[in-house]
């Protein structure tokens, strides 16, 4: 039996479409009944931040998608380790054997925001003596309709991008790459960088989307955010982030999905098309 967590979200609802497909048990943690009904698979009510409640849902689980997102940090704390690390412990005393967490790219102490939060939560998991596998992600294509990111506002894609070229990945493909790894565990317990087919800029990219660019200097970018009233901490690890981007950190195309799914990732017009 597969535990799915972050069911509802950009890459939970892929995970359970394509384990539905596949046609094997799993079911779900939700914190809305209702959102549960609509997954239309089977769901147990749960909270991740009520490590109490997880324990029906993880009843005769052998692998869990450790998988959530969402809330902005708390005192430059997030909210998703804390979440996280429970639910590996609760996992390991309930019994579950392999772990495929959702991370992020290039998960490092030195990182920002949500993917140090990952770094952590990968160095719980990797001491949990559980097996486990880590999709570490680029960004996702679905953050240009989300709003993630701070992207397309008011009609325009702007931001402090430069030419920096990102191989966003659509979460279709995390999700068809955390189904295959649930479904079929490879002997050794490993990371897994996923990136889509090509890296473009965000010129290109607007341009996919039939919309203006706009590239904003670093200031520009910090006064927009500031303005959303996001904290200064946040949009100096914003800002950084972004100019990691525009120097290329998020420029190079793996092969990851080729080889855990046997078949190319998704285009950027192919998503679009699919949308
Ligand atoms: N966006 C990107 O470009 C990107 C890139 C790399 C990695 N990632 C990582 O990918 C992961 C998934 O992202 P996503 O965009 O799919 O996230 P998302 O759409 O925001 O979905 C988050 C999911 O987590 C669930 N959740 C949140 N708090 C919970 C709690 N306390 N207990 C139980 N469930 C809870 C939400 O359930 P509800 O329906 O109840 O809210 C929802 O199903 C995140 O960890 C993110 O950091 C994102």
């Amino acid at each position: 039996m597969i535990l799915v967590t972050g069911a509802t979200g950009t890459v939970g609802r892929h995970v359970v479409r394509s384990l539905k497909e596949a046609d094997v048990p799993f079911r779900a943690l939700v914190r809305d009944a209702g959102r549960g009904g609509e997954l239309g698979c089977e769901f147990v009510v749960g909270d991740l931040d009520v490590p109490a409640s997880l324990g029906p849902a993880l009843e005769g689980v052998d692998h869990l998608l450790l998988n959530s997102g969402g809330a902005l940090p708390v005192a430059g704390r997030q909210p998703m380790v804390r979440q996280q690390n429970g639910a590996i412990d609760a996992a390991r005393a309930a019994g579950v054997t392999w772990v495929v967490k959702i991370s992020a790219w290039q998960p490092a102490p030195e990182a920002k925001l949500s993917v140090r939060g990952h770094w952590e939560i990968e160095q719980h998991l990797k001491a949990s003596g559980l097996r486990w596998a880590s999709l570490q992600p680029t960004g996702y294509m679905q953050n240009f309709f989300t709003g993630r990111g701070g992207f397309p506002q008011g009609g325009t894609l702007a931001g402090p991008y430069g030419t920096g070229r990102v191989a966003y990945i659509d979460a279709y493909d995390v999700a068809a790459c955390a189904t295959a790894l649930l479904t079929r565990p490879p002997l050794d317990d490993g990371s897994h960088p996923l990136t889509g087919p090509e890296a473009l800029t965000h010129r290109e990219i607007a341009a996919k989307l039939s919309l203006p660019f706009r590239d904003l200097t670093p200031r520009e970018a910090a006064e927009g955010l500031r303005a959303q009233g996001l904290p200064d901490w946040f949009v100096t690890d914003l800002l950084e982030l972004y100019a990691d981007l525009a120097a290329g950190a998020m420029s190079e195309v793996t092969s990851t999905v080729q080889d855990l799914t046997g078949r190319a990732p998704r285009t950027f017009d192919a998503f679009l098309a699919g949308r």
